[in-house]
């Protein structure tokens, strides 16, 4: 994942808003006007300046910042609104590795400057790992304070948008291949869940609303485990009884932790209790059948059990795609047969390559 920061010198920060943002979702940004000092610099891998070099002010302030990086070389877009031989030669002078029209959409700015910093990505690639690593933060964060206390919704709020966003733009099979690499069992896992989520939605059709709804549960439907003594929890090989017994309530106490963190919808409380309840009623931990599970707990239950299948762990092998929609298709009474038919679909669909295992 790249680290540092990019900087977007304007001399109208308010009218870059848009491109920090596109810059922003592939790494950290700071999008400066011309008072700046550069009094930090040092995470700064490059530049893109959206400035007039005609303007004493601007000189100024890139003179002063090209200063402070001591000849450190790093790719910069200076921006023009007319690309001449002149102010193609002067922006170079400044040390400008491109030059680009200042009307080009945000995107290609974007792609032209992380082309240079990261050629062996695209920016799709990209955004999928930043937005992994800024869920996973605020995962590892909420596990941490729901092993002893309550957890903070508003901060789960900020790791919806990353995910939504990340699946839409790399393609589920880019969010489950980073995912999958990663060595934390646990941030595996409510990762996964969360990016099969929200693609289901997606493939659903669900509205934006709807499909919030859906990625928030996904990614506190564990959030009990939190709880379960980590010999048990990352026991490397099949639970006992005993220990089985144990890690069944999770889901309870997950249910618990979200009931006295407050502001959590019904939804998100129904799938945290229900997401191991089966439609025979053998699942736990109320025993709940048929039509006592509601439709949200059903998709994320699918969603959870594919996600343990193909599961990358110290002690089994992920099965891949094919095998672990055939024990799905196999769950008839267990799961709907119209929502494993939808969730393969969406599988296949979202999936442009199969998973490698
Ligand atoms: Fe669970
Ligand atoms: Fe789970």
């Amino acid at each position: 994942m790249l680290t540092g920061s990019i900087v977007v010198l304007s001399n109208r920060p308010d009218r870059d808003r848009a491109l920090a943002d596109a810059v922003g979702a592939v790494s950290e940004c700071r999008l400066i006007g011309l008072d700046e000092r550069w009094a930090e610099i040092d995470d700064v891998i490059g530049i893109i300046a959206n400035v007039n070099l005609t303007e004493p002010e601007a000189r100024r302030c890139l003179t002063l910042l090209l200063r402070r990086l001591q000849g450190r070389r790093m790719p910069f877009i200076h921006l023009v609104r007319n690309s001449t031989a002149s102010t193609v030669r002067e922006a170079q002078a400044f040390g400008a590795t491109a030059c680009l029209s200042s009307l080009l959409d945000s995107n290609t700015v974007v792609e032209a400057l992380f082309r240079q910093i990261q050629p062996d990505s695209t920016v799709s690639e990209l955004v999928v790992q930043r937005q992994i690593a800024r869920t996973g933060t605020l995962i590892n964060s909420m596990f941490k304070t729901a092993a002893t206390g309550q957890i903070d919704m508003q901060e789960v709020e900020q790791g919806l948008d990353p995910v939504l966003n990340a699946v839409k733009e790399g393609g589920l099979t880019g969010w489950l291949e980073v995912v999958r690499a990663h060595d934390d069992v646990t941030f595996q896992h409510c990762l996964l869940v969360a990016g099969l989520t929200a693609g289901f939605a997606r493939s659903l059709g669900l509205s934006s609303k709807d499909s919030h709804l859906m990625v928030r549960a996904a990614l506190v439907h564990d959030v009990g485990k939190s709880r379960i003594p980590p010999e048990i929890l990352n026991k490397p090989g099949r639970l006992d009884p005993d220990e089985f017994t144990v890690m069944r309530t999770h889901a309870p106490i997950g249910h618990e932790i979200l009931l006295a963190s407050g502001n959590c919808d019904p939804i998100t409380l129904a799938v945290t209790r229900h997401h191991h309840e089966l439609l025979d009623g053998s699942g736990y931990p109320d025993g709940l059948s048929s039509d006592a599970i509601a439709d949200p707990v059903r998709l994320l239950t699918i969603c959870d059990i594919y996600s343990a299948l193909i599961e990358r762990r110290p002690y089994k092998k992920p099965l891949p795609e094919t095998e672990a929609l055939r024990i799905l298709h196999g769950m008839a009474g267990k799961l709907e047969d119209g929502l494993v038919a939808a969730f393969a679909k969406s599988i296949s669909t979202d999936c442009r390559h199969p998973i490698a295992t």
